[in-house]
């Protein structure tokens, strides 16, 4: 155990004071050059998790690959990273889609995915030549048509069918059930193969399938790979249509909790292990051999496994304050940075800085933002946390800089690169005065403070 955990980018260091490292740098330096809140990635961590996945896709000898899902995390350095590997990107917006191509990742290698793509970044990404439009209806179906007709282009087509399974995991991420907005149920699919088929704008290249996140069992994925190889064969028999892709989505869950390990931490509630979460090689090996049997080239889009936990979001104490019921710890770094834990109660860890031993106590660890809602964590076993001290928000590196916002007019934070002994900024702190509008109303803040009241 302990040779795999000292190879994670995120761990403490031998010290008598252990430090939180990552890589070769120690987090507290980082804190004091750049401030907090900050988003820590390890490129190492990345290349990892990327080939944990993929080297499984490539021992099968076919030409299976892994398409990043952008959503997750789109700083165009990660995505730089994530193209040099030889990684795909699912995009689903204009936005996404112009990152993705300036990152370097190859048009043939880009699926744009969505329920709600307009007529403009429709174009733009047939004007791309990109692999496949993940369609999700038949009317956006004749939509792509009549556009890719008007500008004399054939549209490439992946029709994303909604399985009917249960993901189980949080409601608010699980796509693959009727009651949710995505892909065509099986039962009405099979229409808008043929409408594809038959329409000489629009080629129909694939079947996509995508039924949540944060999914940590097997059983949904296998399900929904057999309902999906079913309805492939039976497209290939009943209608004569024969696809070239099969996108089985993502929505590999990772381990939340004991990321970081060490003796001086308190245990969390699920004890040394946590909940079992199947590794990315028995995922790939429970639902390759079924997805095979179509014989077409699979694709899998993971976002989170890939960033998530090679990201620290590293906060800074204010303020702490005790009242009669529950101590609160009052951090610069809240629902802004991180939305995970009030938008989905997602436990993330939180790991100290520095281990100082001494008592832990119950804390309710909080952000400065003017709602009940923002938590990092609740009733949290924490070792005792002063004004000044640091703390990491574990595995923040998927939907955590993607979903932050400006709310209170805060500046989106920094996020900076670690590589081996190196760091680097990959995108800048943002000023105060340009998200406070001063830049367009031509001010700055010392004419702001020197005007008259
Ligand atoms: N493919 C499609 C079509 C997707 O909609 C998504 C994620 C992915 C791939 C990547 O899923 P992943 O491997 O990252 O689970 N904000 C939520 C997660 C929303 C996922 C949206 N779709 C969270 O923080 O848990």
């Amino acid at each position: 155990m302990t040779d795999v955990l000292d190879q994670q980018a995120f761990r403490y260091s031998n010290d008598s004071t252990p430090h939180l490292m990552c890589e070769n740098v120690s987090l507290s330096e980082l804190v004091q050059e750049f401030g907090t809140p900050l988003y820590v990635y390890s490129k190492r961590q990345i290349i990892e998790n990327f080939h944990a996945f993929y080297a499984t896709l490539k021992a099968s000898g076919k030409e299976h690959y892994v398409s990043y899902a952008v959503k997750a995390n789109s700083n165009i350095e990660v995505l730089r990273i994530l193209a040099e590997e030889g990684s795909g990107a699912d995009v689903v917006s204009a936005g996404e889609l112009l990152a993705a191509l300036a990152a370097g990742f190859a048009p043939e290698r880009i699926t744009f995915d969505g329920t709600g793509k307009t007529d403009a970044e429709i174009e733009l990404a047939l004007k791309a030549n990109i692999h496949a439009f993940n369609v999700e209806s038949l009317e956006e179906l004749t939509v792509i048509n009549g556009i890719a007709e008007g500008l004399g282009l054939r549209a490439k087509v992946s029709i994303r069918v909604n399985p009917d399974v249960d993901a189980k995991s949080h409601p608010y991420i699980s796509t693959g059930m009727k009651e949710n907005k995505f892909g065509i149920d099986m039962e009405n699919a099979r229409e808008a193969f043929i409408y594809a088929s038959k329409h000489p704008a629009l080629e129909v290249v694939g079947i996509h399938v995508h039924i949540g996140s944060q999914i940590t069992s097997l059983d949904p994925f296998i399900k929904a790979a057999r309902s999906t190889v079913k309805f492939v064969s039976s497209l290939r028999v009943k209608s004569g249509i024969v696809l070239e892709h099969l996108n089985f989505g993502g929505g590999q869950g990772i381990h939340y909790r004991n990321v970081v390990r060490h003796p001086m931490l308190p245990k969390d509630e699920l004890g040394e292990e946590g909940e079992y979460v199947p590794s990315l090689g028995e995922f790939v090996g429970a639902v390759l051999p079924i997805l095979d049997q179509t014989g077409l080239k699979i694709i899998f889009e993971p976002g989170r496994a890939i960033i998530a936990n090679a990201c620290a979001l590293i906060a800074s104490v204010l303020y702490t304050k005790q009242n009669s019921l529950k101590k609160f710890v009052i951090t610069d770094t809240g629902m802004t940075e991180l939305i995970r834990p009030p938008l989905y109660e997602a436990y993330h860890q939180v790991a100290p800085l520095e281990l100082k031993g001494g008592p832990t106590e119950k804390v309710d660890l909080v952000g400065p933002i003017c709602e009940t809602s923002d938590f990092l964590a609740q009733a949290r076993e924490m070792p005792a946390l002063k004004r000044g001290d640091s703390v990491a928000v574990l595995c923040a590196g998927a939907y955590g800089y993607a979903l932050a916002s400006n709310y209170n007019l805060r500046p989106r934070a920094a996020e900076v690169l670690v590589d081996g002994s190196e760091y680097r900024v990959i995108r800048e702190r943002e000023r105060v005065e340009a998200v406070a509008g001063l830049n367009e109303a031509g001010l700055t803040v010392s004419t702001v403070l020197g005007r008259e009241l």
